[in-house]
């Protein structure tokens, strides 16, 4: 096997803002696209609702901007929220161009182009939000890896894990030349070199116990940036979306915010509701809130879930607008058109992630970060639902437009020392690595999750040092396997995310603290710098 390989342009992830950023570069250049495992491996293929734009004359661009800021509680960028929200609508045509076919109006009008129908998530006064049935995610993943597979200037590898960046050169010289990369297959570390590369690699939601996320949200992209000396932003703003099915046979098992957005109720388990005692828009208040109410409620009544019912609507209306979760729930032995679902809060997105600029640039110069890795100051505080995946096609085309202006001037990268393994050994105690992701998400879940305390947060702080300093020791010995390099990752994310939250003293947005219950009078992000610290870019 080839232990080095070359790419003009490495996109480390393979999710919508992965896929789309390829599929922009690629008129122009040599593109590689590295997956973890298959091409549908991250959230991107699990998306349910739809993807926020402005596409009703009833609606318009300013009350989607201010719609996104009132849920973003001050944190938002506002420069950020107004292009994204302008550009969003010309990326869901795009969309269209590469074949996503979209949910049509209910007038039956032509099928997405001109007139797909338009649902509602929390948050949104509007019906703003485009999408395919209730799977929009796998509509939209099928498409973009058929025209990326179609391209001959994109490359796809899969069951790839980038273990670090490749940094070479001395201050404000330094620049990512590349990624070691481990080829599943083998069990080997390969070294891709390349003139500029793209984190692409999603959220860590699954730094808590019980996440929507699929397996691989691991942080890797936010702990490779910050160990090669990027900073990283607002990591205490983990979103937890408040309605994941609670069901013992049932993984990560979302149901969609839409099913509010069409009617559903929340309530308690004797059927009566309760969002009106927490915010005036009720089940349509944004997602903080909702969750932060759902657990409040299941505390304070001892239960182990509360219920979501749609059951009130025509039977016909819940099979066609979310066939997917109605088949999924079916399997289950539960038939959502006659009775409420159970219902608990799971963690599922990263607010904060890799500081980047306009065009998704990092710290470290031809080092980008784009979609739910990177921190745009699009989401502030709370992201509004559907904004994600705005966000990742927005940015995937103005990272690849920044790329193809730059990339004639970037010097190939000089060679770079191979990955070195005479000093590590195979593990035999793979008990170790099962042990600490369990501990570390669990400790991540009771002390650091939706409502946290001083108290909590120090003994999450005086766990996490014990943990890297032996993930460190293991890592240093071992060979690294997958388990292994998500562990280590999880560790950095999990300690980021803990002295983010230690040091906000207030309650804003997803970060509620018992012990600072208001808000400061002035909002401000809390921006990390690595000891590495890559330094201001320098173009
Ligand atoms: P992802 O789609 O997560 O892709 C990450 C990619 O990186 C994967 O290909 C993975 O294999 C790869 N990767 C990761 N680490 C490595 C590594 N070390 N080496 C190589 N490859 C790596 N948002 C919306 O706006 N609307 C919705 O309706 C919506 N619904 C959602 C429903 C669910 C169940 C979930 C979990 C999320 C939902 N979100 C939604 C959020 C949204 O889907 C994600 O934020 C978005 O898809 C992220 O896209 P991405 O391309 O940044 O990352
Ligand atoms: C959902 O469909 O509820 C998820 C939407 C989102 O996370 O944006």
């Amino acid at each position: 096997m080839n232990e080095r390989e070359v790419a003009d342009v490495l996109v480390i992830g393979s999710g919508a803002a992965g896929l789309c950023a390829a599929l922009h570069l690629a008129k122009n250049q040599r593109v590689c696209v590295l997956s973890k495992t298959g091409l549908f491996s991250g959230s991107t293929y699990w998306a349910q609702g739809g993807i926020a734009a402005v596409l009703d004359h009833a609606d318009s661009l300013q009350a989607h901007v201010e719609d996104t800021l009132v849920a973003g509680a001050g944190l938002c960028h506002v420069d950020t929220v107004e292009k994204v929200v302008a550009a969003s609508a010309a990326a869901v045509r795009w969309l269209v161009d590469m074949g996503v076919a979209f949910s049509p109006a209910a007038d039956g009008a032509d099928a997405g182009v001109a007139s797909p129908h338009l649902t509602r998530e929390a948050g949104h006064r509007h019906r703003r939000i485009v999408h395919s049935d209730d799977a929009t995610g796998r509509a939209l993943s099928r498409s973009l890896a058929e025209r990326v597979r179609e391209a001959r200037t994109i490359r796809v590898c899969e069951q790839q894990i980038a273990v670090d960046l490749v940094v070479q050169g001395d201050g404000l010289g330094r620049r990512c030349a590349g990624a070691y990369v481990l080829d599943l297959p083998s069990g080997r570390v390969r070294l891709w070199q390349a003139r500029a590369v793209i984190l692409a690699t999603g959220g860590a939601s699954k730094v808590y116990l019980y996440s929507t996320n699929p397996d691989g949200a691991s942080g890797d992209g936010i702990a490779m940036a910050w160990r090669a000396g990027c900073r990283v932003a607002n990591m205490e703003f983990n979103q937890f979306h408040p309605t994941c099915l609670f069901h013992p046979q049932a993984r990560s098992l979302l149901l969609s915010e839409a099913l509010r957005g069409e009617g559903a109720h929340l309530t308690l388990p004797d059927g009566t509701r309760f969002m009106h005692r927490f915010h005036p828009d009720a089940e349509l208040a944004p997602r903080d809130v909702v969750a932060r109410a759902i657990d409040h409620e299941m505390k304070r009544t001892g239960c182990d879930h509360l219920l979501l019912d749609i059951s009130h609507k025509p039977a016909e209306f819940v099979r066609g607008h979310f066939p997917n979760i109605h088949r999924r729930c079916a399997a289950l032995g539960l038939d959502m058109t006659r009775e409420p679902l159970p219902v608990v809060p799971a963690a599922h997105y990263s607010c904060g992630g890799v500081w980047v600029d306009g065009n998704g640039q990092t710290d470290l110069r031809n080092l980008y970060a784009i979609g739910e890795v990177a921190f745009t100051g699009m989401h502030g505080a709370c992201r509004l639902a559907g904004n994600s995946l705005s966000e990742c096609l927005v940015y995937a085309r103005l990272a690849a437009e920044d790329i193809a202006r730059r990339i004639a001037a970037i010097p190939p990268p000089a060679q770079a020392r191979d990955w070195d393994e005479t000093r590590v050994t195979s593990s035999d105690e793979d008990v170790v690595i099962a042990h600490n992701w369990d501990e570390l998400r669990r400790f991540m879940w009771d002390y650091v999750g939706i409502v946290r305390t001083d108290k909590r947060l120090r003994r999450a702080r005086h766990r996490i040092d014990l943990l890297q300093r032996e993930i460190q020791e293991f890592y240093s010995r071992y060979r690294v396997t997958r388990d292994l390099i998500e562990l280590r990752n999880l560790a950095v994310v999990a300690e980021r995310i803990i002295v983010a939250a230690s040091e906000r003293k207030e309650s804003r947005g997803l970060h509620y603290s018992l012990d600072y219950p208001q808000p400061l009078p002035v909002a401000k992000d809390s921006l990390m710098t690595p000891p590495n610290f890559a330094g201001e870019r320098n173009k």
